[in-house]
Formats: structure tokens, sequence, C-alpha cells
């Protein structure tokens, strides 16, 4: 999808935006919001609707939306699409679920100059408003390279949230896969170290490639995750085979219970491991029968049909 992202970010602009995210994220963009100069006017399970008066810079900061639409496609003057820069005129596509597509397409050319390009464009127009391409969370952030199975980065967002990473803590991954988890943890937090564990070789490759790419220092290590070659982690975080797209349920009834016993004996009293599952009735009853673990909260997120929850887990003591 080679769009050609630019846009003005620093300059002001007031429009209606509808911000999509997944179900269970809302809230944390909702906090985020707070802070900006953003009035919710609506909000469903997976997006919001925000008057936005102000530069776009603060909002696309935020790692809780993934696209970000004007819900007019009409271009207001001062509206959002106002402040794209590209170096000709506009480039746009209109999705097929769009109703009268071909007369949407055919408007805004004749109205705006905007020139129809499916292959190479700055604005996505859907049935929910029309998409910045510059403010989609890959542009925002950067590309991630990724295996099948690879964690959501606004899930993963979620998750380095509720880990409450300290400055200088020791965060581990032991199915780290292409180090989604950790790199946010890197990028959201100030860790003192990022170390990922992975069963498969080809994976810690990608790993690698993407701490490259992000300029940050992860410890990548071929292991099995019931035998960490570790001794302390402050935070673990970790997306587990669910036993669907990777593994099988009667693997994890053997996975689960080690991983979680090296994960309680890896972490400190008082540390805290963030851990995404969809084997949900197996994880809370093998934490209940590991010592010194325990459940301190879930949230249900929703993501491609599925409805993982991510757990976070505390350890006694202090
Ligand atoms: C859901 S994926 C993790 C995705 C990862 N967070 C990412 O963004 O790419 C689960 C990972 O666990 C790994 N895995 C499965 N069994 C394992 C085991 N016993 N020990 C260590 N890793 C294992 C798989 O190779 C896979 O990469």
């Amino acid at each position: 999808m080679p769009f050609r992202p630019q846009i003005d970010l620093d300059r002001p602009v007031r429009d209606r935006l509808v911000l999509r995210t997944v179900p269970g994220a809302v809230d944390y963009l909702v906090e985020d919001l707070r802070a900006l100069p953003a009035t919710i006017l609506r909000r469903e399970p997976d997006r919001l609707l925000v008057e936005y008066t102000g530069a776009l810079r603060p909002l696309a900061a935020s790692r809780y939306f993934d696209i970000c639409a004007v819900e007019d496609t009409d271009p207001v003057e001062g509206g959002a699409l106002a402040a794209l820069q590209p170096d000709g005129p506009v480039r746009f596509r209109v999705g097929t679920g769009v109703p009268d597509r071909w007369k949407v397409r055919d408007q805004l050319a004749e109205r705006y100059g905007w020139v129809n390009d499916p292959r190479s464009w700055d604005v996505n127009v859907e049935p929910h408003g029309a998409e910045l391409g510059a403010l989609y969370l890959t542009q925002r952030f950067g590309e991630l390279r990724r295996t099948p199975a690879s964690t959501n980065p606004l899930v993963g967002a979620v998750m380095v949230r509720l880990a409450k990473i300290a400055p200088g803590q020791v965060v581990v991954d032991p199915f780290c896969g292409a180090g989604t988890l950790l790199v946010l943890a890197g990028e959201m937090a100030a860790p003192g170290r990022l170390v990922g564990a992975d069963a498969q070789a080809r994976w810690l490759a990608m790993a690698a490639d993407n701490a490259r790419r992000r300029d940050l220092a992860i410890g990548l290590v071929r292991a099995d995750a019931r035998a960490l070659p570790l001794r302390r982690a402050d935070r673990v975080v970790a997306n587990l085979p669910f036993g669907k797209r990777v593994g099988t349920h009667r693997v994890n009834e053997e996975l689960y219970p080690g991983a979680l016993r090296e994960i309680a004996r890896v972490l400190p009293g008082g540390g805290r491991a963030v851990l995404l599952t969809d084997d949900k009735r197996l994880f809370r009853e093998t934490v209940q029968r590991t010592p010194l673990l325990r459940v301190i909260k879930e949230v249900v997120l929703a993501r491609g049909g599925l409805h993982p929850s991510v757990y976070v887990v505390a350890k006694r003591g202090r």
C-alpha cells in the first residue's frame, strides 16, 4: 500500500475525526484524549468520534488508534484534509463499501481536483469517512516485520501500559516472536534491559531485525519458555500461544504450567507479568495452581474475530 503520507502536523485544524481502535482499548484512547483539544461526541466499542481543534501532532503521538478518518469527506476550510501537503494534487481511492462509489470518485475529482490513484494515495475514502494515510499507526510509528501470529501493535500498547514499567527495569518476553512487545516497551517506557526468548530461530532473526530498525538494544535468546536462561525479570510481557493459530490446547495444558512456573521464578516479589491469551480457562486455572501468582486484572480485547484477554498477574511479596 504505497501511499505518500505528507501532512502538516503543526497546522491547527478544526474537524470531526473518527479514531478507530480495538474493543477493549477505547478507555486508553479516551485517557490520551483528555490532554488534547478533543471533545468526544460519540463512543462505540471500537471507535470514537471527536471534535478536534488544534494541531494534529499531539494526536499523532497516541498509540491507541490505528486509523484516523475525517468524518465529512468534503474538504472544509481549516479541516484536517486541508493540512495535507502532497507534492502535487491530493491522490485518493474510494473503498468498495462506499455507496455510489463511482459518483463519489467523480465528485471528488471534479470539485477538488483530487486525482484518483488506488495504488498511491493520501486519502482512502471509506464508509466512516476519509482516512488520512499520514495518520495510520504504521506511518506514525513505522512498520515492523511480523510473524503470522505477531501481536497487534494496539493490543501491544495496552499490554505495555498495563505492565507499568519503571525506568531501569528488566523486561522479558519469553514468547517474543518478532519482538513487537519488546519494541513497544523500549519505545513507550525506559527499561534498563529488554530480553526476548522464543523457541524458533527464524522469529528471533525477525526480532533482531525489528530491534535494528528501531535502534533498540534487545537481548535475544533461543530458549524454551519453560526453562529460561535468566535469573530475574522485573516485568514479563508476552502473547502466549493461544492454541489456535499457534499450538493447540493440548500443548498449552503442558506449556502454560511450565511457563507460569518460570515466570514465578524470575519475577521478584511485587513483580508483574502481562500476558495475552485466548485459552482463558486453562490460563486462569493454571495461575491458581501456580504458587505466589495471582491475577489482579483482566482486559478483554478483540481483533480479527478473536476475543483474547490480557491478564495482569502479580507475584506476592515485596
Ligand atoms: C503469539 S506468538 C508471539 C508473538 C509476538 N509477541 C510477536 O509480536 O511476534 C507466540 C510465540 O511463542 C513461540 N513459542 C511457542 N512455544 C514456545 C515455547 N515452548 N518456548 C518459547 N517460545 C515458544 C512461538 O514460536 C511464537 O513465536
